[in-house]
Order: structure tokens, then C-alpha cells, then sequence
């Protein structure tokens, strides 16, 4: 995927809800009718994969693409209550986000993510990677947590294949109910910062080439400053999307 030129990826992650597949078909309903323009946008929605079934096999239009919030690390069938990258993209995923902060706090490594990532790419999925701090400090170590979870999440996959993922930035401390999104200028160093680390260890050509997301807190005041100011490939977003109305807001002020 290259950075230059890209259409902006907006990723909706539904996260745990809505609780029926009533209430799942009735936002997706309203993004359904939503007129906007995809001529500069990619939007990925990502649904619980319980609903994937309804929502996501009976789509024939060509505005949405889709994604799972998560799969498990093999397709091996003795794997009670998981969920294989077969599966989804039976139904109609292509894209998968591996190692979401709220995943990693119910205790996923990051030896784990790196193992999903190149299961991910294997099975022909292009996996969102998501990395970000839990807090920040004053002596800059936050920059060296996100530092070792990209080497440390990118270290089995193939030289070749590094290309084919996402990179979201997801700060914990700016995600979710109360929280408010990272300030589009440390956006902005972020993406560099991480960009500096895909370039050392994977050359120019490839780091300056894969996309980096942010995502924590966006809503439809702040997108297009973030997209903007943040200098960043696209969004990741997680309450705002699943009330349909703020999120074809969104869409409508981006495209
Ligand atoms: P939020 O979550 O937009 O609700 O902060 C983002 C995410 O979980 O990906």
C-alpha cells in the first residue's frame, strides 16, 4: 500500500456492541444510506464478528469494506470459542486488527500479536496493527514502550511482507469514555517517530510506505484537524462509530 496519494482509511471498530443483531443491522442501515464521497476514502467497518453473517455476506455495495476486531493466531480447529482468519474472510473481511490496547490489557504479548500479524498476512488479510502507550512520562520512556512494541510485534514477519499492514496509533490514556484524543502536533511527532523506526529497520522504501492511523477519542469535531495537523494515513474509531449518525458525520467532513 503506498502512502503517497492513498485514499484515507477510516476504520470503525464497533468494539463489544451494540448487545443485538437488530440494533447491529439498524447501523448499519444508516451507513448504508449515508451519501458521501469514497473518491478520497477507504471505510472499513468492523463489526463483531457475530454479526459478520448478516451484515457483512448480505453487502453487495462497493462503499464498504470490512474488517475483524480480531482472529486467532492459527486455523488450527481444536481452538474452542476462537475465531479463524478462514472464517472472516469467508464472510467478506479484508481487514483484521491485531493487538488493539483493550486486547492487550486481557493479556495479549506482544510475541502473540507478532505471531497473529504474520497469520494475519498469510492468510491474505491486511492486518491493523495497533500500538500506543498507557501512559506518558516526562522522560520520554512512552516513546521507547511504543518503540519495542513495533520491533518486537514486526520481528517475525518477512522482509517482503512489511509492506502489507497498518500501523494505528492507539494511545490508551486518550481512548475510550472520558478521555479526549492526543493533540494533533504529538500526532504528528508520533507518526514521524514511528515512521523512523519502520525506515531503520526496514529501508526507506518500505517504512516511508506503510500507512499509520491514529486512533483514541475521534469524534467528528476533530477528525479532519487530526487527518490534517496529524499528518496521519487515516482513523481509527471506535465510539463515535457506532452511533451511525456521528460517524456519517465523520464521513461527510472528510470526504
Ligand atoms: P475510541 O476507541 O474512539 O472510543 O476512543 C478507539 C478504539 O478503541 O479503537
Amino acid at each position: 500500500m503506498k502512502t503517497t496519494n492513498m485514499k484515507k482509511l477510516i476504520v470503525a471498530n464497533w468494539k463489544m456492541a451494540p448487545q443485538s443483531l437488530d440494533e447491529a443491522k439498524k447501523v448499519f442501515s444508516v451507513l448504508k444510506r449515508a451519501k458521501f464521497s469514497t473518491k478520497s476514502l477507504r471505510v472499513v467497518v468492523c463489526p463483531p464478528s457475530v454479526y459478520f453473517a448478516d451484515i457483512v455476506k448480505n453487502y453487495k455495495g462497493k462503499t464498504f469494506l470490512f474488517g475483524a476486531q480480531n482472529v486467532y493466531v492459527n486455523n488450527n480447529e481444536a481452538s474452542t470459542g476462537e475465531i479463524s482468519t478462514d472464517m472472516v474472510s469467508d464472510l467478506g473481511a479484508s481487514f483484521v486488527i491485531v493487538g488493539h490496547a483493550e486486547r492487550r490489557m486481557m493479556g495479549e504479548t506482544n510475541e502473540i500479536v507478532a505471531n497473529k500479524l504474520a497469520h494475519v498476512i498469510e492468510a491474505g488479510l491486511t492486518p491493523i496493527l495497533c500500538v500506543g502507550e498507557k501512559e506518558r512520562d516526562s522522560q520520554g520512556l512512552y516513546l521507547r514502550f511504543v518503540e519495542q512494541q513495533l520491533i518486537e510485534c514486526l520481528s517475525v514477519l518477512d522482509k517482503n511482507d512489511v509492506h502489507k499492514i497498518v500501523i494505528a496509533y492507539e494511545p490508551l490514556w486518550a481512548m475510550g469514555a472520558g478521555h479526549t484524543a492526543v493533540d494533533n502536533r504529538e500526532i504528528h511527532q508520533m507518526s514521524i517517530f514511528i515512521k523512523k523506526i519502520l525506515v531503520s529497520q526496514f529501508g526507506r522504501k518500505i517504512g516511508m510506505e506503510i500507512p499509520i492511523i491514529y486512533g483514541g477519542s475521534v469524534d467528528a469535531d476533530n477528525c479532519a484537524g487530526i487527518l490534517k495537523e496529524g499528518e496521519v494515513n487515516g482513523l481509527l474509531i471506535g465510539r463515535a462509530s457506532l452511533n451511525p449518525y456521528t460517524f456519517v458525520d465523520v464521513l461527510k467532513k472528510l470526504s
